[in-house]
């Protein structure tokens, strides 16, 4: 492939939105040792790829300028680098690129073998590439941070889940159901059929009085409160957790951080939990096997041309997606 060009999206500098996102043309990536190269099919946006553009890790996120955002990916394995073992050309996959690097907006992108899993055929790379960020995510808050057993084994839980028409929100209703839960659900009005249809036992409008108290219609106290929305204080939640009620905040401010240090410190049987996820290779497999088999699914908001990635960009910015948002080479 030395040589060759291929189409991508970067920015050079940080903020400026969907203005200062410039088609360029650039030579196709070489896989170095324990790499693979992927000929893209699907890339979702994230919320975290705007943070970056906005500036919110400098100085470490981008690593450098000009930056192609993006990190889910899925793709075909077009050429592999020394030392990959478990991987050959024509293989399908889904994988995780680093922030630090990005690459996801492009025709062709570099992945570590490491954050690179296999994509059964009854998995479409549509399907697959929400899940390394919002699938993982929502993995990981609904089985270790709010300890739900998928088989349906353990004790039942009252789960709350806001922004449940979200990317991980979505997500994060069907795994609860898998698990002995109740799930009470946040969303628009627009959305309330749609979060019921993933299974949510009860679902409240977020803009209605009872939803901005998230008051379940049944009166349940949560156990665990899986909180996808941003801007929602510590005095709302406490009201409404069980005795042991933990909220696992995906979004933590400074505020978040504080009531944090503050029910340690204390040793309140309230918790809040700040929860950053950091994509694990065995997550990712888990939730690929989980929609294979038919167990979860993937919901599309909007595809995108990579020829009209801005449109993309701007839906993200928007923040009003129900479900993922993927663009297409
Ligand atoms: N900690 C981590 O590791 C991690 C990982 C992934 C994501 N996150 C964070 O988690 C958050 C959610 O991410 P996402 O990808 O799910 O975002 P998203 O897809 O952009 O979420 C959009 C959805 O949220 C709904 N929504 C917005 N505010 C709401 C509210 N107050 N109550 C109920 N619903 C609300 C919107 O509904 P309407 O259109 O009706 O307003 C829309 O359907 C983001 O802040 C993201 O940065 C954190």
């Amino acid at each position: 492939m030395a040589g060759k060009l291929m189409h991508a999206i970067q920015y050079d500098c940080y903020g400026g939105g969907v203005a200062s996102l410039k088609h360029i043309e650039v030579p196709i990536p070489t896989p170095s040792k324990g790499e693979v190269l992927l000929k893209l099919e699907a890339t979702s946006l994230n919320p975290f790829d705007l943070k970056i553009q906005k500036g919110v890790a400098r100085p470490f996120m981008p690593r450098r300028f000009p930056y192609i955002p993006a990190s889910d990916v899925a793709g075909v394995v077009h050429d592999v680098g020394p030392g990959v073992k478990n991987f050959k050309p024509g293989d399908e996959v889904v994988a995780m690129l680093s922030h630090l690097t990005g690459g996801g907006l492009a025709e062709y992108a570099v992945a570590k073998e490491s954050s690179t899993v296999p994509r059964p055929p009854e998995v479409s790379a549509a399907e697959s590439v929400g899940l390394p960020v919002a699938g993982v995510t929502a993995y990981e808050a609904v089985t270790q941070s709010a300890g739900i057993k998928l088989d349906g084994s353990g004790p039942r839980k009252n789960v709350l889940i806001t922004a449940a028409s979200g990317g991980v929100g979505h997500y994060a209703v069907q795994l609860a159901k898998l698990g002995n839960t109740h799930v009470t659900a946040t969303c628009g009005a627009r959305n309330v059929g749609f979060v019921k249809s993933l299974g949510a036992d009860e679902v409240i409008d977020y803009k209605t009085p009872e939803g901005a108290a998230l008051k379940s219609p049944s009166g349940q106290k949560y156990d665990a409160v899986i909180h996808c929305a941003t801007g929602i204080p510590w005095s709302v939640f406490e009201p409404n957790l069980s005795e042991k009620g933990k909220v696992i905040d995906l979004t933590p401010g400074p505020s978040a951080m504080w009531t944090f240090a503050v029910k340690k410190l204390t040793l309140s049987k309230k918790q809040l939990v700040p929860l950053i996820v950091i994509p694990k290779k065995e997550s990712l497999d888990a939730v690929v096997k989980l929609v294979k088999e038919g167990k979860l699914k993937t919901v599309i908001d909007s595809k995108h041309p990579l020829s009209r990635a801005e449109e993309a960009w701007a839906k993200c910015i928007d923040g009003h997606a129900t479900g993922k948002i993927i663009v297409e080479p």
